[in-house]
């Protein structure tokens, strides 16, 4: 895991530790953000329990060894034996002038690391992607570019769903009706996946209704199987042109996302039957009514019978857990994988679970291999229920992303009229997609939430607009801002609004952190949340432009620096844009 942040926070726990002298030996000064004082110490307590020593009493005299320090400007014994922290001003200051120039912002970037592969995204070929694929893409969006950002070394990878007996339907219709692709020129890549998706509709209701047709179809599917030649150019053009869409959609979304990311579940193919010999050797896997499967102890139905992975049918097909299986040798013996990441909704929770038992029992996820499945909630609509159209369709992406942009481009137009056609949309996208992407992002990943572009867009409250505007403001403040020659002069006593946003700003490498140790973009969010309203509460009270001397005026241009460049640098680890003007 890399770690992060030479904070004041560490600075101040230095302190202590050296206040304590050999009495604290390894003791934990285990530091909190507190209301009384900037930091509490709360690791006194344990420490005396085990001296058998009086905690107020060693507590004050920590307090006391503390007063010489540079970091620390106060101490005072609370309670039973915790002790408050005020960090000096001073402090603060040099340490925000010491962050602001630095590209990094003063973060590290690890020294050894492991390889992560983030298993995200996942549409299907041939059908239209939803909400469901909007919400994996994002947040695997953002764990990549935090990822990325410390040093670990990140293989993306787009399991597209690109196999499948589907496909035996689609092509032997395409195949027995060509007129269906002849003469519908269609321009752009978004019709042609609604062709392509309305075509798999015919085909499927072909299958449902006609039992000759489904036959040819099942054949159709053998012969993909066989890898027969005019079979398999059929797929590959649905393959390619499914992903030509998917990639745009990925450009709409501005996520890193690339055509060399995507290793559809195709590519395991050759390596199945290997598997499933493997797992029947070992005796993992075992024959049960003509299919392969794995048992589990703790998998039971309603019923009380076990409910087993079943990694080969009776018929010889392999299921979608075999792909998977297969996914994880390659992953971990050829990618050199240390951490196996899936952004994959919670309904996938029981296949993960077996599939990792699986691979752990076989020998493919050794030692020091950690394997994770990071659930993500369900998108509802306003009626609460997950999202349909009227209809009871699912929601188109394309139009949901459309929808966004639009709203967005009334709210852009309302702040600024005089922007050209060609300004406009590119705000109103900029705008409209953080929007949906920060919606996503900021709610706690487990969770449900419902889709609702009005809030969502919406220049107050805890949405992506709001951090944008609020970086955007900042930007035209230091546009303003004259050539000031006094230097940051860091003696000047700082008011609570400055100190509380100092701080704050100090913690940007924690935030970070958290993504990367719990897989949760939203605390990344909450933190510039924070740090907006932070920087507001100090705006309103105190006076950038017209502060009372230079030096003043030094010191608060250099808390809007370091304010813009955590936002944009934190919204850029969550692929959001930070347009100059809002
Ligand atoms: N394509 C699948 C779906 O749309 C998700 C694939 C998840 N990834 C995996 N390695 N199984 O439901």
């Amino acid at each position: 895991m890399p770690s992060l942040g030479a904070r004041l926070r560490d600075r101040v726990a230095e302190a202590i530790t050296a206040a304590l002298g050999d009495a604290g030996g390894a003791a934990d000064p285990r530091l909190q953000r507190s209301d009384r004082a900037d930091w509490q110490a709360n690791g006194v307590l344990a420490l005396a329990k085990s001296l058998k020593a009086n905690p107020r009493e060693l507590a004050a005299k920590v307090v006391e060894a503390l007063t010489a320090d540079d970091v620390v400007a106060a101490g005072e014994v609370s309670g039973p034996g915790f002790i408050n922290l005020t960090v000096s001003g001073p402090a603060i200051l040099r340490q925000a002038a010491a962050r602001v120039d630095d590209p990094r912002l003063g973060l590290p970037v690890a020294a050894s690391t492991g390889v992560s592969v983030v298993d995200y995204s996942q549409p299907n070929i041939a059908k239209e992607m939803h909400v469901g694929h909007l919400r994996s893409t994002i947040i695997g969006d953002a764990i990549v570019r935090v990822l990325e950002f410390t040093g670990e070394r990140v293989v993306r990878n787009n399991h597209l769903g690109d196999w499948g007996t589907q496909f035996g339907m689609l092509i032997q219709d395409l195949r027995e009706r060509p007129e269906l692709l002849a003469g519908e020129e269609e321009g752009g890549d978004q019709p042609s996946m609604s062709r392509l998706n309305r075509l798999y509709r015919g085909a499927r209701a072909r299958f449902d209704g006609d039992p000759d047709f489904a036959d040819r179809a099942r054949k159709r599917v053998v012969a993909l199987q066989a890898g027969d030649p005019d079979t398999m150019d059929a797929w590959r053009e649905i393959v390619e042109e499914s992903k030509r869409y998917f990639e745009a959609v990925y450009a709409e979304l501005d996520v890193l996302l690339t055509d060399a990311d995507a290793v559809g579940e195709s590519f395991y193919n050759p390596f199945l039957a290997e598997v499933c010999a493997e797992l029947e050797e070992s005796g993992v896997a075992v024959r049960s009514e003509g299919a392969l499967c794995v048992f589990f102890d703790d998998v039971k139905g309603p019923d009380g019978s076990p409910v087993p992975l079943i990694v080969q049918k009776s018929d010889g097909g392999y299921g979608y857990g075999t792909t998977d299986l297969a996914a994880i040798r390659y992953r971990v013996n050829v990618l050199g994988a240390t951490d196996l990441l899936y952004v994959v909704d919670s309904r996938q929770a029981l296949h993960f679970k077996m599939v990792f038992e699986t691979a752990r029992r076989a020998g493919w996820l050794p030692e020091g291999v950690t394997a994770r499945h990071l659930p993500f909630g369900t998108v509802l609509g306003p009626d609460g229920k997950p999202f349909k159209t009227r209809a009871g369709d699912t929601v188109r992406l394309v139009d949901l992303l459309q929808d966004a942009v639009d709203r967005a481009a009334s709210v852009v137009r309302e702040k600024s009229p005089d922007l050209s056609p060609e300004e406009l949309a590119v705000r109103a996208r900029q705008v409209g997609i953080g929007a949906v992407k920060y919606a996503d992002l900021s709610t706690s990943r487990t969770r449900d939430y419902v889709f609702d572009v009005d809030r969502m867009v919406s220049l107050t409250g805890d949405t992506g607009v709001y951090l944008q505007y609020a970086y955007a403001r900042i930007q035209s403040i230091l546009r303003k801002a004259p050539d000031v020659t006094a230097a940051v002069d860091p003696e000047i006593p700082l008011e609570d609004p400055e100190r509380a946003l100092g701080l704050l700003l100090d913690e940007f490498g924690d935030a970070v952190a958290q993504v990367t140790e719990l897989y949760e973009p939203h605390r990344l969010c909450n933190y510039l949340f924070s740090v907006a309203s932070a920087f507001t509460a100090f705006y309103e009270r105190c006076p950038v432009l017209k502060a009372p001397s230079e030096a003043l005026m030094a010191n608060r241009l250099l808390l809007c620096r370091l304010t813009a460049k955590t936002l944009r640098q934190g919204m850029a680890l969550l692929g959001l844009a930070t347009p100059e003007q809002l």
